[in-house]
């Protein structure tokens, strides 16, 4: 698909050809549990809206295609997603992932998915050659992130591809950090793609929802038993919210991505800043392989504070940037993984992870750039001990 294919489908959708909407511009919000069913016997395409609902079919098929996989999936969270994910899996099997995964995927499997038998193993899924050398005949998935959160570390998800399906594993991709418009994983050799579409997808930090893609049509008929059984869908008035939300989202990840690079620039040259951690730098570890698979290095960056600074009067000082913990909004936000997105995590894990106490994410969004430079300059200054 061409660049200009997928931002006519971002805005158009796929319901323009749909004679339900009676002529209505945007997709109507089907507000309903249930549907009137004519001849007995005969199923429906809406029976029941666990099952499929016309809005959330809307989002699902829109996703498939900007995804380029053969279905999509809408669930009630990022979590609700990767949960159906795993469900894929039974006990004996085991699971790769990276060592800094999203920390609610660990503590799913940790906590919970370990209970009925499914096991994981950490692998340095940047590191391709010897990659092979960690798939077990019980290996079933490698998961993968690619930027990761919040160091921002680069996989090449072709080469992981080439090794998992070298031993009959799935490749699974969490493509929440650079949606669709900058990479799409299914082309580069994976099987399924989840996004917690809470993030850039959704774009206005107003709905919680996940997506799932499968490339494979025969997997995807497998999950859309998952989707019905598990229950955990996304309601009708949250897809259309996903589905407004993807009109903008080139505009937005552009826009983003274009703050985002110039602010990691001007970090990179600040006394304050010891390092900055954003795959759009030429000299950063994950650059290359980031520019050959991915349009972008999207709106989220990384960097450590120097300790002659004081990590709590930055984010007091900040006046335009709000201390939160999400991400991909049209609203920047600062976090401080050590005591918001990775407190759960022990201090060892987070050190073996690279995230220091002093690391700062950045998730920009699409405010003015100068408002934001002044904003981070004005917080530096202030926070000079
Ligand atoms: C990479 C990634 N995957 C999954 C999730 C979970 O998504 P949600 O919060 O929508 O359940 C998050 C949440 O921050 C995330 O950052």
């Amino acid at each position: 698909m061409t660049k200009d294919e997928f931002e006519t489908l971002l805005v158009h959708g796929v319901y323009s050809a749909d004679e339900r909407s009676l002529g209505a511009l945007t997709v109507p919000i089907y507000q309903t549990s249930t549907y009137r069913q004519g001849d007995i016997g005969i199923l429906p395409e809406f029976d029941y809206s666990r099952s499929a609902n016309p809005t959330r079919s809307a989002l699902e098929c829109q996703i498939a295609l900007l995804e380029e996989g053969s279905a999509g999936y809408a669930f009630a969270s990022g979590m609700a997603a990767i949960t159906a994910i795993f469900l894929l899996f039974g006990s004996g099997d085991e699971i790769l992932i990276p060592r800094d995964l999203y920390g609610g995927s660990y503590r799913l499997l940790d906590a919970h998915f370990k209970n009925f038998g499914l096991t994981w193993r950490i692998v340095d899924t940047t590191v391709s050659d010897g990659l092979d050398d960690e798939f077990s005949p019980n290996t079933k998935a490698i998961l993968l992130e690619s930027p990761t959160n919040p160091t921002l570390r680069v996989s090449d998800i072709e080469a992981v591809s080439g090794a998992a399906h070298r031993h009959g594993a799935l490749v699974i991709v969490d493509n929440t950090f650079l949606s669709p418009y900058l990479q799409r994983p299914l082309t580069l050799g994976a099987d399924i793609v989840v996004h917690s579409a809470t993030k850039y997808i959704g774009g206005h930090n107003d709905v919680l929802a996940g997506l799932v893609v499968l490339r494979d049509a025969a997997l995807a008929e497998r999950f859309l038993m998952i989707q019905k059984s598990f229950g955990g869908v996304l309601g009708p008035f949250d897809s259309y919210l996903l589905i407004r939300g993807l009109k903008t989202l080139a505009l937005r990840m552009d826009r983003e991505t274009q703050n985002a690079s110039a602010i990691a620039r001007r970090l990179q040259k600040h006394p304050g800043v010891d390092r900055v951690f954003y795959p759009g730098l030429e000299d950063d570890s994950g650059y290359a392989i980031n520019a050959r698979q991915a349009d972008g290095a999207g709106g989220l960056l990384s960097f450590e504070l120097n300790e002659r600074y004081s990590l709590p009067t930055f984010f007091a000082a900040l006046e335009v940037i709000t201390p939160a913990e999400s991400l991909g909004s049209v609203e920047s936000m600062a976090c401080h993984p050590a005591t918001m997105s990775h407190a759960s995590l022990s201090s060892e894990m987070r050190a073996e992870m690279g995230i220091s106490d002093r690391l700062i994410r950045l998730a920009i969004g699409i405010e003015g750039l100068s408002s934001l430079e002044d904003d981070l300059e004005r917080a530096l200054k202030a926070a000079k001990l």
